[in-house]
């Protein structure tokens, strides 16, 4: 463990564990936009700056990404410092003026005293934030269907050729993960359709409901070695027969 100080308050943490979750887990509330706990991260949006020092720093202090930053013994953290408070408007300033109709970013910025953005408006305004969770949790899965394509206010998330993307199996964590929910996707208990790409529904056996694409559960079973059974049935009716044997077994067992 490593003892630091966060906003005046002695914390302790895992070694190894980064400074956002440190400070999260401290009750302080840092913004980020590109950071989840499944994935590695990627410091790409900078919203999660604070100011670190220690004590034989002399009062020096430097700025860090903090959901990049692992804990130190010692160290002492600020969150909200003037000049992090003036770098987290000018990254929400920028966002806006991309991205001025996304109701998240509105949100965030009118948080931090901006209605409106001092930057050029994007002509083609877009609710994607490039913060690129939904690339990175594909490439997490192993699929890499999606990936940033263009430069300037023209960068966005796209299959390659923007046609539906052949390895793309349909599992929808992109759209899940995705902060300002601007990926479009639907689905239904037949057929789902993301990317342009339409696939056709596995249903639960037990209660009918659809639960994974036919595609996602082929991949699962080639790639981990599940068998093709398993998939069969959805999560919520396998613990339920779960919980229904355990239940057979404790009363057999006071019987
Ligand atoms: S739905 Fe397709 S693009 Fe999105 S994460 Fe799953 S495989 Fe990747
Ligand atoms: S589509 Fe969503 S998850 Fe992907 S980069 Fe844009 S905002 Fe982030
Ligand atoms: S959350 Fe840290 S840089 Fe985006």
């Amino acid at each position: 463990m490593v003892s630091l100080t966060i906003n005046g308050k002695s914390v302790r943490a895992r070694e190894g564990a980064y400074l956002l979750e440190t400070i999260r887990s401290a009750g302080f509330d840092v913004p980020a936009l590109c950071n989840h706990e499944a994935l590695e991260p990627w410091g790409g949006c900078r919203l999660c700056l604070v100011d670190v020092t220690r004590a034989e720093w002399n009062g020096w202090k430097k700025m860090v990404v903090s959901c990049m930053f692992p804990v130190e013994d010692g160290l002492i953290v600020e969150t909200h410092t003037q000049r992090v408070e003036e770098t987290r408007r000018v990254v929400l300033d920028l966002l806006l003026a991309r991205c001025p109709d996304a109701p998240l970013i509105q949100k965030m910025a009118a948080e931090h005293g901006i209605e409106r953005t001092s930057y050029e408006r994007n002509p083609e305004p877009t609710d994607c934030i490039l913060c690129g969770l939904c690339t990175r949790v594909c490439d997490h899965i192993g699929v890499s269907a999606i990936s940033s394509v263009n430069r300037g206010s023209g960068r966005e998330i796209a299959p390659p050729f923007n046609e539906a993307p052949p390895d793309c199996i349909g599992c929808l964590a992109c759209a899940e993960v995705c902060p300002t929910n601007c990926i479009p996707y639907k689905t239904s208990d037949y057929k789902r359709s993301i990317w342009g790409k339409e696939f056709e529904m596995l249903r639960c056996k037990v209660c009918g409901k659809a639960h994974i694409t036919v595609m996602q559960a082929g991949y699962y079973a080639g790639k981990n070695g599940v068998p093709g059974s398993y998939f069969e049935t959805c999560d919520a009716c396998k613990r339920k027969v779960m919980a229904e044997q355990f239940a057979k077994l404790s009363s057999g067992a006071r019987g």
